[in-house]
């Protein structure tokens, strides 16, 4: 491998003043009280809990994100389906340009690195300010964060958002399985009992979950037209009525032409578990830049199901869990099936 070339003396400046701010990052970030889950530390800040490497990511995100009025911002709890929605929003957004052939992006490319978190572009201490820059509008960015801790200039930019939550019942079962695939194999595997006493606390990456889909969906009241809401079991119930939804509030809407052609069908098809879970870049490509959070793209396909959480839960944890959820939302308006 050739060694890395010298970056010129601007460059190098411009990377010690990186290594400057993100610095002052980890310092507020090393200050933070931590709970445990499992053997992890979970850092709190600003009400919400965090996988700790992501503290001081957020906190320059909040410091240095300059949205743009055409982003596309998706946002979803962990789990709740947002490798599906980044493959369906990127074929909505580029019908035109890609044919659903063998030559499509999503059949060479993993929906991360095509529609990527925000919190990646923010890795290994840099501050992407030029990448960002460079990218062609609409962006298509991504988001585990709440609400709450985007820089205020998201809100006020009026970009799009969607949002995705998942039945937590299910969202929690599909985390304790992709705890399971991704944590170094010299951590031992927190049981299921294990992660379920600081989840139903609120303790989980980006949780409390309840108040992380509050939020979003308080603003989706607010402003309809910038925050959409949608649920992962809605997709799954009838996803190309969702597909037309979602390509409406895009401002991307369907033709006739393209509605007897069958594009919606072709896009649902397209962006299955089926398919998906099958491309060869899914089941064998990295994901993670760092040797420390890499891992293989098939822990984020597994059984794609709603209600596989009564495989694994005991009712008595089912119960649990559906009674703190329900006091939570009450009055909100906004409910999931028990
Ligand atoms: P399960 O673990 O229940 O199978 P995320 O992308 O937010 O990490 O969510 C991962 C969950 O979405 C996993 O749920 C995964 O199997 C499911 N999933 C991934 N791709 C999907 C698709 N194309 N359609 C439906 N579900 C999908």
């Amino acid at each position: 491998m050739d060694p890395p070339s010298p970056l010129t003396p601007k460059a190098q400046n411009g990377r010690d003043e990186e290594l400057k701010a993100y610095k002052e990052y980890e310092d507020i970030a090393s200050t933070l009280p931590c709970e445990l889950l499992g053997s992890f530390p979970i850092p709190k800040y600003q009400n919400f809990f965090y996988p700790n490497h992501l503290v001081s990511t957020t906190i320059a995100v909040q410091s240095t994100f300059q949205p743009r009025p055409s982003d596309i911002i998706l946002a979803t709890q962990p789990k709740s389906g947002t490798t599906w929605l980044k493959s369906i929003i990127f074929c909505i957004l580029n019908r035109a340009r890609f044919a659903f052939d063998d030559d499509h992006p999503l059949l060479h490319s993993s929906p991360h690195d095509l529609f990527p978190f925000l919190h990646t572009l923010y890795e290994d201490r840099t501050l992407p300010i030029e990448l960002l820059a460079s990218m062609p509008s609409p962006r298509l960015l991504a988001t585990h964060n709440p609400l709450s801790s985007l820089p205020a200039s998201v809100l006020d930019s009026g970009c799009r958002i969607v949002y995705l939550c998942r039945n937590p019942k299910d969202a929690f079962v599909s985390m304790w399985h992709y705890i399971d695939q991704t944590i170094p194999s010299t951590i031992k595997r927190p049981s299921i009992e294990e992660l379920f006493e600081p989840f139903s606390k609120g303790i989980m990456a980006y949780g409390p979950l309840w108040d992380h889909v509050l939020e979003y969906w308080e603003e989706s009241l607010r402003r309809p037209e910038k925050v959409m809401f949608l649920k992962y079991e809605d997709m799954m119930d009838n996803a190309g009525a969702n597909v037309r939804k979602l390509a409406d509030f895009l401002e991307m809407a369907f033709t006739e032409d393209e509605e007897k052609e069958g594009v919606v069908e072709e896009i649902v098809r397209f962006c299955s578990f089926e398919k998906m879970s099958t491309v060869k870049v899914n089941k064998e490509g990295k994901h993670g830049k760092d040797s420390c959070h890499t891992f293989c793209n098939s822990a984020f396909f597994r059984k794609g199901k709603v209600g596989d959480w009564k495989e694994h839960m005991s009712e008595e944890m089912a119960r649990r869990l559906d009674d703190i959820v329900e006091k939570k939302l009450q009055g909100s308006g906004l409910t999931f099936q028990k």
